[in-house]
């Protein structure tokens, strides 16, 4: 599927005006859906731990692809947008292996976890992505 074909998905305000971001922040944004999605159903169940290990892949990755581009950006953005991501990850990865262990607080657990890591998320695309991407361009541009 060609970027055009997704763009439609993603809510205009939730741009950042990286074609490759927005791309990635999209597939994010669904997996998240699909987890939450599944959580509502079976929240202990071995697919949704599959899900929530496929999540933690795509941000894991996407996160890579973010911190890539940050050297030479102001480097107070660059530490405060890494520790971001760093500790979502781990609070990720934490979640996931306690609802493998069966030690999670509760079955409903995952699907509030969830909700509240998507608004997470497009928060942190509305602040810190969309202000990496331009002090990256303002430094193209300088
Ligand atoms: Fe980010
Ligand atoms: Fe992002």
């Amino acid at each position: 599927m060609g970027l055009d074909t997704m763009k439609p998905d993603l809510p205009g305000q939730l741009e950042t005006g990286s074609e490759l971001l927005d791309l990635e922040h999209r597939q994010v944004l669904q997996v998240i859906a699909a987890c939450i999605e599944m959580s509502r159903k079976d929240a202990t169940g071995t697919d949704l731990i599959a899900r929530l290990n496929e999540l933690h892949q795509s941000l894991a990755s996407h996160f890579e692809t973010e911190e890539a581009i940050m050297p030479g950006v102001d480097a107070q953005h660059a530490d405060r947008h890494k520790k971001q991501h760093s500790y979502v990850i781990a609070s990720l990865r934490m979640h996931i292996s306690a609802l493998a262990s069966g030690s999670g607080p509760d079955p409903h657990a995952a699907y509030e976890i969830l909700v509240s890591l998507y608004y997470w998320y497009v928060v942190h695309i509305k602040t810190l992505d969309k202000e990496l991407v331009s002090l990256v361009k303002a430094g193209v541009a300088a």
